[in-house]
């Protein structure tokens, strides 16, 4: 049996593997990924994208960031979140998601130097896998895992070769899991979860129509309708979804969990098209259809050992919110630079218990945050006086009774107002997305008490940098061209950086001595008039929360590991003591 010996095993090449291996090859890590399909993804299940999965694309390369904005439908398109009965049908009512709100698109343009974007799976998955074949890492397609065993050196992995039909082993440091919902490595790797599996059930429909006349007026990625069905199983309500404006489609209709999954044909796929677009001479090419399974699932627990898992292997839920692949690539960009810290030893082995420290609660929150969404839908059929199910003809005469000039009829339009203006929780939940604050070994708090949150922490993305949150985007300018350039472009890429001011120096003395001392490259910026990088504006000065003489101390993924507000005395040994801590030398 033959035996290939890599540093980093990585099963799965969808979001969470593709980016793993492209965030080690990055890193000059050498790592090897398996898939046991012979090619990426084949139907367009993740979509929405948000800012903080753009910022990992961009810390791969402009390239890599410019290729998936290329493929991308862009952040405008995505705005206007319609419920209607069908879409030809009466519209009930919609809302501006995804930042598409001035008041939310400022937030966005404040935050980040990324946009939201609509990114189909099948874009996304080509453009991170061909990133890591490009730099190195090794791909074997038609490849499953079977099993693996590990000892203290390292992991052993069974795996089958689907086109010869032999075994072959894998000899490698450590395995990465991102094999999916049904993640054989966590399985065997015995990690804990909590919650339930097949809570609900639900077809996607996959076809081309022209649709335009219904919705580029409106444009949307995400349609709601409102039929007999539709709050049964499912994501809360029936969808069509956009995934290439305005001639590909997704439609997404729940089935009762409890009764057999349907056998999704290409008559039954025409006469869901119809019913949800409302047009019953519509004719689809249909593409694909598949059921699949509301999950509320996560682990507790991201790591044994050598072994670890990511991606839906660790987070199994809905697609509300819009979270899936999103959190898979988030979870790549923690993992990834531990990885490469600890195997090209600037850095002990226990750095990457800070993984699951880190992650495990991410995935709790967002497995919560995506089913509660689905029950979220409620207020909106108690609204229209349907709460135990659609019936076409309540429906008309609550539609018609809405109309009317009774207090009853303006308090109807004042629930149903409310009940979709609260589903900005699922569709334009920015603080979900972006307020990830980590509380692990690899962060060195500094005495200050914890900022908390001064606003909704779901809806409002609040930068501190506070340790353990990520690094506060502001635009810098280059003193010699005037460009302008992200704070967050000044670290990350797998380094360590340190951020300081004016009368500050001592901290780059320090950062290069303990940079020698370890071995690994420190990067350092005086941000001031006349320096490399000028605060113009003065959002840097305002955004850092340290004096012009203090110290942050940034991640290669961008948090904050440790900052001193102002110079101490001996400032190589405050940070050397900081990054050994950190770094668990
Ligand atoms: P994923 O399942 O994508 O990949 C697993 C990989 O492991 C595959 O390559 C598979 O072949 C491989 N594999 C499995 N077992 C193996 C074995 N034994 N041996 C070798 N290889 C093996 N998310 C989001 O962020 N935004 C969104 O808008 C949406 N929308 C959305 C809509 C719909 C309808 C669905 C169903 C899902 C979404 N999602 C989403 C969720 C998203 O699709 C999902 O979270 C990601 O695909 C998870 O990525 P992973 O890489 O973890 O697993």
């Amino acid at each position: 049996m033959a035996t290939i010996t890599t540093d980093v095993l990585i099963i799965g090449t969808g979001p969470a593997g593709s980016a793993t291996a492209a965030l080690l090859a990055s890193y000059g890590i050498e790592n090897m990924v398996i898939n046991r399909y012979r090619w990426l993804a084949n139907t367009p299940r993740a979509h929405i994208t948000n800012q903080r999965t753009m910022e990992v694309l961009r810390d791969l390369g402009h390239e890599v960031e410019a290729e998936a904005y290329m493929h991308a439908a862009h952040q405008d398109l995505m705005g206007e979140n319609v419920f209607c009965e069908s879409l030809a049908g009466e519209e009930i009512g919609r809302m501006k998601s995804w930042g598409n709100h001035p008041l939310s698109k400022a937030e966005h343009l404040l935050s980040s130097p990324t946009m939201m974007n609509d990114l189909p799976q099948t874009f996304m998955e080509p453009i991170l896998f061909g990133t890591a074949c490009r730099r190195g890492t090794q791909a074997r397609m038609s490849t499953e895992y079977l099993s693996h065993e590990q000892d203290e050196d390292g992991v052993t992995t069974t795996c089958l070769d689907r086109l010869s039909g032999e075994t072959l082993t894998v000899r490698s440091k450590y395995l990465v899991g991102a094999d999916g919902g049904n993640s054989l490595v966590a399985e065997h790797a015995g990690l804990p979860f909590e919650g339930q599996m097949g809570v609900g059930g639900s077809m996607n429909i996959l076809f081309r129509a022209d649709l335009s006349k219904y919705v580029a007026h409106r444009p949307s990625v995400l349609y709601w309708v409102m039929q007999p069905g539709a709050n049964v199983g499912g994501i809360g309500m029936g969808l069509v979804r956009m995934v290439r404006p305005w001639n590909e489609w997704l439609i997404v209709w729940g089935y009762d969990i409890n009764q057999p999954a349907p056998e999704v044909d290409e008559a039954m796929a025409t006469q869901v098209a119809r019913q949800l677009v409302g047009d019953p001479e519509l004719e689809i090419e249909l593409i694909s259809a598949n059921t699949w399974t509301v999950n509320n699932m996560y682990a507790t627990h991201m790591q044994k050992d050598r072994v670890f898992i990511m991606g839906d292997a660790a987070h199994r839920h809905p697609p509300s919110n819009g979270l899936g692949s999103n959190t898979s690539i988030q979870d790549s960009f923690n993992l990834a630079w531990k990885l490469a810290a600890v195997l090209k030893g600037h850095a002990g082995a226990k750095l990457l218990d800070s993984y699951s420290e880190e992650r495990a609660p991410v995935a709790k929150q967002i497995v919560t945050r995506a089913n509660q969404s689905i029950g979220e839908f409620g207020p909106i059929f108690e609204a229209l006086g349907m709460a135990e199910g659609v019936d076409p003809e309540v429906m008309q005469s609550n539609l018609e009774a809405r109309t009317g000039s009774t207090p009853d009829a303006q308090a109807q339009r004042q629930a149903i107002r409310e009940a979709i203006a609260f589903k900005k929780y699922e569709f334009d939940a920015h603080g979900v997305e972006m307020n990830q604050r980590y509380d692990s070994c690899a962060v060195e708090k500094d005495g200050q008490p914890d900022p908390g949150f001064e606003k909704d922490a779901e809806l409002h993305y609040q930068p501190t940098t506070w340790p353990g949150a990520r690094i506060p985007h502001v635009w810098v300018f280059d003193h010699d061209t005037g460009n302008k350039h992200s704070t967050l472009d000044l670290c990350g890429r797998g380094e360590f950086t340190v951020f300081t001011g004016i009368g500050g120096e001592a901290w780059v003395t320090a950062a290069l001595a303990v940079s020698a001392e370890f071995g690994m490259p420190i990067r350092c910026h005086v941000i001031g008039p006349r320096q490399t990088y000028v605060d113009h504006t003065g959002d840097w000065a305002r955004a850092s929360e340290i004096s012009d003489t203090g110290c942050l101390l940034v991640r290669p993924d961008q948090h904050v590991a440790w900052r001193s507000a102002e110079l101490p005395a001996d400032a190589e040994a405050e940070l050397r003591r900081a990054l050994s801590a950190i770094l668990s030398r």
